[in-house]
């Protein structure tokens, strides 16, 4: 493995926040100053397939925005179609998530790439496998992987306690958080503005882009960052 290959978790406060859209946006933004960034994700559920058996995920979506040319397993270790969180999916569907494997998929994207960007699954509390032999939950992996992360938030109502309790939760298992990223953020609208400044002050962690609805490139440098993957 390429022990200078470095990490960053996309974690959120909530599923549907933004991660998937965030996380294109990090990997165009750095792929186009010329770093070499990959993409990985533990474990998709609600994926769907074409007729012609092309898979559409989190994975797909990223790797067309930020030009990514790898095949979807590659990119993802488990995929589940039910659209539940993975624990759950695997009890319905088989094939539970084994973290042995997940380490071995991240290390063999981070021989392939100089940065790795992890998406997670919903926000940070998400068990990835609960049975019998295994009680495994999101922060597992990014304990395992000695990832740090960033967080993507909507930048309106109710964002604050979110942004609170998951930082709290990350600080209470011992993980870096480097960053908040605000999403569907509105200049102009005085709530938006107020959160992007509230959000420093009850978290003491930087607001490091704000990302309006469409918006196709970040507000931050790709330099910047870098310098947030460990
Ligand atoms: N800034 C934005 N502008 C326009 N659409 C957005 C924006 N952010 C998110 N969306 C859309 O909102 C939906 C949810 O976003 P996304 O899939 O990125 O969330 P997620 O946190 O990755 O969800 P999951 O927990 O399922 O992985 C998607 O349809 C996405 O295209
Ligand atoms: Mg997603």
């Amino acid at each position: 493995m390429d022990t200078t290959s470095r990490g960053l978790f996309v974690t959120a406060t909530g599923t549907d926040v933004g991660k998937t859209y965030v996380s294109a946006l990090i990997l165009k933004q750095l792929r186009e100053a010329g770093y070499d960034a990959g993409y990985y994700k533990a474990a998709i559920s609600g994926i769907e397939t074409d007729d012609h058996g092309a898979i559409s995920s989190d994975a797909s979506y990223v790797a067309r925005v930020a030009g990514l040319d790898e095949p979807h397993e590659r990119l993802v270790s488990y995929t589940y179609r039910t659209a539940v969180s993975p624990h759950l999916a695997a009890r319905l569907e088989g094939n539970p998530v084994d973290l042995d494997v997940v380490q071995r998929d991240y290390d063999r994207a981070r021989t392939r790439h100089e940065l790795v960007l992890v998406e997670g699954s919903g926000g940070i509390v998400c068990p990835l496998r609960w049975d019998g032999k295994r009680r495994l939950m999101l922060e597992d992996v990014v304990l395992k992987l000695g990832l740090g992360t960033v967080v993507v938030a909507d930048a309106g109502l109710g964002t604050l306690n979110a942004l609170a309790t998951t930082t709290l939760y990350l600080a209470q298992r011992g993980i870096a958080c480097h960053g908040i990223l605000l999403n569907n953020y509105e200049a102009g609208n005085p709530l938006h503005e107020d959160n992007r400044l509230m959000a420093r002050e009850l978290t003491g962690i930087p607001v490091i882009a704000c990302i309006p609805p469409g918006a196709q490139d970040l507000d931050c440098s790709a330099r910047y960052l870098a310098s947030l993957f460990n």
